[in-house]
């Protein structure tokens, strides 16, 4: 089995709590069957997600000490500054509180009312902002993206050029506002996009002046896949990747709490200074002042350093090949997932671990509430409940096509021990499989499109 161990030692640890399954059976009734809202302390191994979860390096926690509070033009800015601008390769740099806070000013500037925004899989804050401005926000991920069981593919997060042509052709290039590429696609599986396609993407794009931008939270996790798979990029550095990747958009935004390596903060980088300075105006109203915008000076420095560390391959080598690590152990038990594994956890195909259970029964709900009872591991569902929607004029419910568990891996935090403890876990499970019934919805919120964040289950 390929190993590659931890570049670095631990040197602080945070204790986790285990528990018995009779307390988490409780927890999870009492949390209505919703891992959104079990308390934290009651989960042993926590794969919610990706985001703001990082350890940070010694480097980070001295660099947090160097943090200039001053309101405007403080050094820890410039720093941030310098460091994307040398991982971006664009010049103007606008701090936000995350990488939402990014999604919205971008959305404002880029989503036009009635007008298309393609994505390969637009990440829910962005959709959110398009839907609210009335802009159509499409999904062109190529088909092997859309299909938890297709077979393996280096690139499952392009973008179908053809569909592009299609919808240009079809609706008129004044009609398309704007491509968003999110590397990586993290709707399917944290699965990469290739150089060629963000290449071929950009050259379509710019012969109708269709502006490109890249949602790029997981920037250097895309640029080792590219490395490792792409032709012609072997001998590379992941910053030299990086810049090329950046040199086919306009603009990119970033939540700085998944390839930052930190908590919280997020960015928007433009080559364009009209952009800039409307985007400067907009984080005044919505963020902070220019130089900080909703970040603390601290914030900003242990990012600076924590996207350096990102882009560092030793650390990429190690990070990969973990998340491949539970996916090969989960493989070897027969369970089902997104092949090959992708950057940043592993996703379980929810239809085929339980074939029995209809997708109106939740199935992946199902199994994320088997997993947290069954370990204390908390993962997260994104099937019919997550990306379930509603039919406009009947209220008929819509079904996603992907139907999967997320298990995010936090980047520095777990050993391969606790990847062993998921896998056996989960083996567990498949092999009582035929045991477990579905689930009924039974409390919602208003918007649909985020009702998995609060919404109440039943057990059938
Ligand atoms: N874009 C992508 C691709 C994301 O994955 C996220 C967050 C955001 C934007 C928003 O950034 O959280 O800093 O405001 N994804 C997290 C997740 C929440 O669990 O996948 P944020």
């Amino acid at each position: 089995k390929f190993m590659t161990a931890e570049p670095f030692r631990i040197k602080m640890v945070e204790p986790i709590k285990k528990s018995t399954k009779e307390q988490r059976r409780q927890w999870l009734k009492e949390a209505g069957y919703n891992a959104f809202r079990l308390r934290a302390e009651n989960v042993y191994i926590d794969c919610l997600t990706d985001s703001g979860t990082s350890a940070m390096s010694s480097h980070q926690w001295a660099a947090l000490m160097l943090g200039d509070e001053s309101y405007a033009g403080c050094k820890s800015f410039y720093k941030l500054e310098e460091s994307v601008q040398d991982i971006f390769g664009m010049p103007y740099v606008q701090p936000t509180h995350q990488g939402r806070a990014a999604d919205y000013i971008m959305a404002k500037i880029y989503a036009k009312e009635g007008k298309y925004a393609i994505g390969n899989m637009h990440f829910d804050t962005f959709r959110g902002n398009a839907e609210v401005l009335g802009a159509l926000a499409v999904d062109y991920v190529i088909d092997e993206g859309k299909d938890a069981s297709s077979p393996s593919h280096p690139f499952k997060g392009n973008i179908d050029i053809d569909k592009m042509q299609r919808l240009i052709d079809e609706k008129g290039p004044e009609n398309i506002s704007v491509v968003i590429i999110t590397i990586t696609c993290n709707n399917n599986g944290g699965q990469p996009v290739s150089m060629q396609n963000i290449r071929q993407v950009s050259q379509l794009a710019k012969k109708y002046n269709i502006p490109v931008v890249l949602d790029s939270a997981r920037l250097a996790e895309n640029a080792y896949f590219i490395k490792q798979r792409e032709e012609g990029y072997q001998n590379k550095s992941i910053k030299e990747i990086t810049r090329e990747m950046f040199s086919y958009c306009e603009t990119a935004t970033m939540s700085s709490k998944k390839d930052g390596l930190v908590n919280i903060g997020g960015l928007f980088v433009t080559r364009n200074k009209d952009v800039f300075a409307l985007a400067n105006q907009l984080a005044i109203v919505h963020e902070g002042f220019v130089t900080y915008g909703g970040m603390s000076g601290r914030d900003m420095e242990a990012l600076a350093v924590g996207l350096q560390e990102a882009c560092d391959e030793q650390y990429l080598e190690y990070r990969i090949n973990q998340v491949k690590y539970l996916g090969d152990n989960l493989k070897e038990k027969g369970i089902p997932i997104i092949e090959p594994t992708g950057g940043h956890g592993v996703y379980v195909d929810g239809r085929r671990f339980f074939p029995h259970i209809p997708q109106h029964e939740f199935p992946s709900q199902r199994l994320v509430c088997a997993l947290y009872e069954e370990a204390g591991v908390r993962a997260v569902e994104l099937g019919a409940c997550a990306f379930g929607s509603k039919d406009k004029e009947t209220g008929k419910p819509i079904w996603p096509e992907l139907e999967t568990m997320r298990i995010a891996i936090s980047r520095r935090v777990y050993t391969n021990s606790h990847m062993d403890v998921i896998a056996n876990a989960l083996g567990e499970i498949y092999k009582n499989r035929d045991n477990y019934r579905g689930m009924k919805l039974v409390y919602e919120g208003p918007i649909t499109s985020l009702r998995h964040f609060t919404a109440g289950f039943e057990l059938l």
